[in-house]
């Protein structure tokens, strides 16, 4: 049964995502946590009502990002976590602490990396007249937003789109996306080895949105 622990900074939706499919698809895996940076993110209290431990490690309450991660290791490793789940957590991780969990972290980005790394992505991807967009999972490695892919999902940028409608398009895909990819890493058909994605009996990394033509 593996471990996972799962780090957010705000609305948790992904997280949910993940809580909800481990159960419905009887993952050999359990979510043994939900950590937050902020005591008011709202998927704290959502992992809570469904039974999952949540832990809050404020990034206020520390000097600097070295104090603030070394806080952050002490709670996660208190759940053993056999994967570490960045779900819209919102702080840069020192490189001590991605080494420590080195091919055993991975992020969420909205965006179809490496297009739009860093913030604003949906507002960027519509200032640049993109025809796609979309999301993608990675290892987390030293450099913010990069790090070896694992899948990506597309959706179209449709002439109508503001940012309310794509980042809503983009969202439903990353919670179909993000299951899977964990899921395969819980069946061991993924792993990182020699700093590239290894994928066993898995027939796309690619997910499109079904309303993509
Ligand atoms: C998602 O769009 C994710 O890709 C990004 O931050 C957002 C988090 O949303 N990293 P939620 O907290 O999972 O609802």
């Amino acid at each position: 049964m593996k471990k996972l622990v799962i780090l957010i900074s705000g609305r948790g939706s992904n997280m949910e995502a993940i809580v909800r499919a481990c159960a419905a698809q009887r993952w050999s895996a359990r979510v043994a946590a939900v950590i937050s940076n902020r005591p008011d993110a709202a998927g704290l209290a959502w992992a809570a009502a469904h039974g999952v431990a949540t832990a809050v490690v404020d990034h206020t309450w520390f000097q600097g990002r070295d104090e603030f991660d070394t806080a952050l290791v002490q709670t996660l490793d208190v759940y053993e976590p056999n994967l570490v789940i960045l779900a819209g957590f919102m702080r840069v991780l020192t490189s001590a602490f991605i080494q420590r969990y080195a091919a055993r972290i991975i992020n969420i980005h909205p965006s179809l990396l490496p297009s739009f790394t860093g913030l604003h992505t949906h507002q960027r991807a519509l200032d640049a007249g993109v025809a796609v967009h979309g999301a993608t999972v990675h290892f987390v490695t030293a450099e913010l937003d990069y790090g070896p892919i694992i899948a990506q999902g597309v959706v179209s940028v449709l002439a109508s789109d503001a940012v309310v409608e794509l980042s809503a398009r983009v969202l439903r895909l990353e919670h179909n996306l993000y299951p899977r990819v964990v899921r395969w890493f819980i069946e061991d058909r993924l792993r990182l080895r020699n700093g590239r994605v290894e994928l066993t009996a898995v027939k796309t990394r690619l997910l499109l949105d079904e309303n993509l033509v």
